[in-house]
């Protein structure tokens, strides 16, 4: 199988880090029980959440610590929302929001039709007021044929959002390729960039389907 070359993609951002790879191997490992799934998920999601933050623009703001006055740099939580595609987004969710508390939260229901080709069906849409002057975070710890991850970009951008961001635990190269280049602008984070997909469009090694391992419904 001939390999997927990524590298003139600079919208994909596959961070690096020891703890990740450790906490990815936990969660590959089939025997790792929903609690645990959950949680490092969720660790997951925050670390990615801070690379993915790592440009944001920060305002002074003067206040009186214990001893004077200074100037210190805040983050205006309301420019931003996070998006989690659900179900398995949601796992994510519960780490962000340890980042940006204050972040606007929508929600895009979105299941993948495993009989029919793969193809994701979108079953919700309620995103926050103005969602369009704000920077959308979309959350979904795979991204392995892309359509997903494509439709919830298009549907944002259908809204006016102009500013996008993805993050995700898992990807292939093959859903990253088509994701990447239809949509240079929206930058994605991974904390890995698997092998491939198989026949029935799971990532190799991935971890299973990531929704029933945080959700306990297999
Ligand atoms: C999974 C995952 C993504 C999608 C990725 O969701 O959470 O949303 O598959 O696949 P794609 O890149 O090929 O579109 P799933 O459809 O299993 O729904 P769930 O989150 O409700 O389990
Ligand atoms: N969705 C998942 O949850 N896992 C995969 O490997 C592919 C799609």
């Amino acid at each position: 199988m001939e390999k997927i070359d990524l590298s003139k993609y600079t919208n994909i951002i596959e961070v690096k880090h020891p703890l990740l790879e450790h906490k990815l191997g936990i969660l590959r490992d089939k025997r790792t029980g929903t609690k645990e799934f959950r949680e490092i998920a969720g660790e997951i999601g925050e670390y990615l959440c801070y690379k993915a933050m790592e440009e944001a623009e920060l305002d002074d703001k003067v206040i009186q610590t214990p001893i004077c006055e200074t100037t210190v740099k805040r983050l205006n939580e309301d420019n931003y929302a996070f998006v989690p595609i659900l179900r398995a987004g949601l796992g994510i969710l519960d780490g962000v929001i340890k980042a940006i508390p204050n972040a606007k939260i929508g929600h895009i229901g979105m299941y993948r039709d495993d009989e029919n080709g793969h193809k994701p069906v979108n079953y919700f849409f309620k995103v926050p007021k103005h969602i369009e002057d704000k920077e959308v975070i979309l959350l979904d710890p795979m991204l392995a044929t892309g359509g997903s991850a494509m439709d919830a970009i298009e549907l944002l951008k259908e809204k006016g959002v102009k500013k996008i961001k993805f993050i995700c635990m898992i990807s292939a190269p093959e859903g990253l390729k088509v994701v990447a280049e239809k949509h240079p602008d929206v930058k994605i984070y991974c904390a890995k960039i698997d092998e491939y997909l198989n026949e029935d469009a799971y990532i190799v090694p991935g971890l299973g389907d990531a929704g029933d391992r945080i959700f306990g419904t297999k």
